[in-house]
């Protein structure tokens, strides 16, 4: 791949700039702060999550955690609690840890290096990028799904970016057109924003609106006249399917009965109700005189990022209020304790439904 011309890179990063300024985004509030606190926690949940519902999670854990002190500080299940719905819980789990890991090896402190941040926990080399840039006006460039697409299309890279070393090469060209000279450290926020911004709003996976666009005059993929078929991606991702059968036990008082789910699997370290391969298996698990108290429930499609779950729940109202039953197998939550714990989103769904199932008989 040739080096891209001197001229080409100046005028792409200083169209992107002033388009940033006076067409991008500037109001989401994770902006106007160089705090990496709340940079690096915006640029967490926004990974696999769009910006409408990660606001109003990231305003309920910047109002419960407000630094990284309290945060490393708090107990993981507070941390899952509020991540709950959000989906992809290893990032809850790794943004704990990486809090725990910045005030024992930084004294609390966010390193102000991309490289440096990188060796934290859950912190990939383009989240560093993106930190590192906001934050400290570092000249490192980002490779989100965003600017991926951006960058391909812009440069005509019609290499497979489902191969790391194509990916390597894109990097490269990257760090070719970010802003240089005097004024670098000042342009990159603005910059790494525009490319943010320039993924999301105009520069679309489908129907990209060129006649919009700041670097239109100098994109392959434009002139080309099939801007969609950038980027190229060849590898299909194998999805799996899995059927679960879930015992959702309710006490006469109301509790259920949850169990943390071990790590690594499916929901790993969230409280759900006990899982089983197979309607025989859940069976089993109860004693034979209470199976006709058993009331199935519609089965449900649950989708993962690689996987399918067929979700079965099977709900069972214990003729006792006795707590003392499953204790070896997890805990008797009361319907007051369950808004704090890190539940599966189908799991804090079907207990939303519980209500009204027990008002049904
Ligand atoms: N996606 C990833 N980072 C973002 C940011 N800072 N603003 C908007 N969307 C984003």
């Amino acid at each position: 791949m040739s080096t891209l011309s001197t001229d080409f890179a100046t005028d792409f990063a200083g169209s992107v700039v002033a388009w940033q300024r006076g067409h991008g985004r500037h109001d989401l509030p994770w902006q106007n702060t160089q705090d990496p606190y709340r940079v690096w926690l915006s640029e967490i949940m926004l990974q696999q999550t769009q910006v409408a519902t990660v606001r109003g999670y990231y305003a309920r854990f910047i109002e419960r955690f407000p630094d990284v002190l309290s945060l490393a500080g708090a107990p993981l299940d507070e941390v899952l609690g509020l991540w709950s719905g959000l989906g992809y819980y290893s990032r809850a789990r790794n943004l704990h840890r990486c809090a725990q890991s910045i005030v024992e090896q930084y004294g609390g402190v966010f390193p102000k290096s991309a490289q440096l941040l990188e060796t934290l926990p859950g912190i990939g080399r383009s989240t560093a990028a993106a930190v590192a840039a906001l934050c400290f006006g570092e000249q490192v460039a980002i490779m989100d799904a965003n600017a991926k697409r951006v960058l391909a299309r812009v440069l005509g890279f019609d290499a497979d970016l489902a191969r790391a070393g194509n990916v390597q090469t894109l990097w490269r060209m990257a760090a070719d057109l970010l802003p240089q000279g005097a004024y670098a450290a000042q342009a990159m926020p603005v910059y790494t924003q525009g490319m943010m911004d320039l993924g999301a709003m105009v520069c679309l996976p489908k129907n990209p609106d060129c006649s919009s666009c700041p670097v239109r005059s100098l994109c392959s993929a434009a002139a080309s006249g099939d801007p969609q078929r950038y980027p190229m991606r060849t590898r299909v991702r194998k999805r799996s399917s899995q059927s679960l059968w879930l015992l959702w036990m309710q006490s006469a008082r109301g509790a259920v009965l949850l169990t943390q789910r071990p790590t690594p699997g499916v929901w790993a370290g969230l409280h759900c109700f006990p899982l089983f391969d197979s309607e025989a298996a859940l069976m089993r698990a109860l004693p034979t005189h209470w199976h006709g108290r058993l009331q199935r429930q519609p089965a449900f499609k649950h989708v993962l990022t690689h996987k399918d779950l067929h979700l079965h729940p099977l709900h069972v109202t214990l003729p006792d209020a006795d707590d003392a039953l499953y204790r070896e197998e997890g805990r008797w939550l009361a319907a007051h304790e369950w808004p704090q714990l890190g539940l599966p989103a189908p799991v804090r769904k079907l207990l939303q439904q519980g209500a009204s199932l027990q008002s049904c008989g």
